[in-house]
């Protein structure tokens, strides 16, 4: 048994907040911004229960399915609205899903983690998991620290994900931890995320390739095999480079980072739409989806996108 993963939503909110708005009240400009992360501008408000539910809801209607159809909801984020009720009871409530709802927090690798996990739990017999990633960073946020504010935005996307007879189309998958790295990127609570952004974006990179090389091996694939790379979205150069290393061209990467900067968990399933709509990712396409982030967590897997 396998699974099958399709309809992809998204939702982000209406407020844009571009780099000059950032450089207005902060020691910082557009061109180090831009040259520095490729980030242009992020959405930032709302809550992550709210992101989730629409974007959940987009998910759904592409899928032609009823709430009721559903019988487990996956929420993947980092900044859940409150400590309990888990922010995965809000969703099943806001929409209407039958069955469970879960969060799982694995940073900017938790959507990928969430599929792995999706998949785990239609082998044993969930018939349908919404999977949804959700972040409102801007919430943990020192809006007067510019080396942490000009990077975040809020958003979420969501997919459904269902058993199918045979291998199905998650094709390999590759998850890592090291917990021992906790320093370089956390959130205590009631604090402000702190990062050692130098240190994380060295190991990023040959994280990202090693995870991705490993699940791309599995898959009996390589790099050249790859229609569409979907990179967590943190910073361009960190996408360039390990694209750069593994051998897959930018125009087979999918980014979005310019528009929405760095989401978390949401960053993922954002790219996978915009690949969706662009043209990028077809019915069929193989795709090699990979996330890195606080933990430090990783994950890579290999995906038939059904479409
Ligand atoms: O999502 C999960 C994981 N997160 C990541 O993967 C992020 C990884 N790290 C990064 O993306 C980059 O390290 C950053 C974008 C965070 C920083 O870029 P950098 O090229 O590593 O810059 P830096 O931290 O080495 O700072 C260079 C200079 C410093 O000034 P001095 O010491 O050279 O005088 C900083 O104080 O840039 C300064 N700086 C800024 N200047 C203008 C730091 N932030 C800003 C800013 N505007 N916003």
């Amino acid at each position: 048994m396998g699974i099958r993963v399709h309809s992809c939503g998204i939702a982000v909110p209406d407020k844009v907040v571009t780099n000059d708005d950032l450089s207005a009240r902060l020691d910082t400009s557009d061109a180090w911004i831009s040259e520095r992360t490729g980030i242009r501008e992020r959405r930032v408000g709302g809550t992550t229960t709210g992101l989730a539910t629409e974007a959940g809801r987009a998910a759904l209607e592409r899928a032609g399915l009823q709430p009721a159809d559903i019988d487990l909801l996956l929420l993947a984020t980092t900044t859940p609205d409150a400590l309990v009720p888990a922010s995965s009871t809000t969703v099943q409530h806001a929409l209407g899903t039958g069955g469970g709802a879960i969060d799982l927090n694995a940073a900017c690798s938790g959507f990928v983690y969430g599929l792995v996990t999706a998949a785990g739990l239609a082998a044993v017999g969930a018939r349908r998991v919404l999977l949804i990633g959700a972040d409102t960073l801007s919430r943990i946020t020192d809006w007067d620290d510019r080396k942490m504010a000009v990077l975040v935005g809020d958003g979420a996307g969501a997919v459904v994900v269902e058993p199918v007879d045979g291998p199905g189309d998650l094709l390999s998958w590759n998850l890592g931890a090291d917990g021992g790295l906790r320093h370089l990127l956390y959130c205590d609570h009631g604090g402000y995320l702190f990062m050692d952004g130098k240190e994380i974006f060295r190991k990023a990179v040959r994280i990202v390739v090693e995870s991705a090389e490993k699940a791309l091996a599995d898959a009996g694939m390589t790099a050249g095999d790859v229609d569409v790379f979907v990179p967590h979205q943190a910073n361009l150069r960190i996408i360039q480079a390990a694209g750069q290393r593994l051998g897959i061209p930018a125009e087979r990467t999918a980014v979005v980072i310019d528009r929405y900067g760095n989401t978390s968990s949401a960053s993922i399933p954002l790219a996978l739409a915009d690949a969706i709509q662009n043209g990028q990712a077809k019915p069929g396409a193989r795709m090699l989806l990979c996330g890195f982030g606080g933990g430090m967590t990783w994950a890579s897997a290999v995906l038939r996108w059904g479409g």
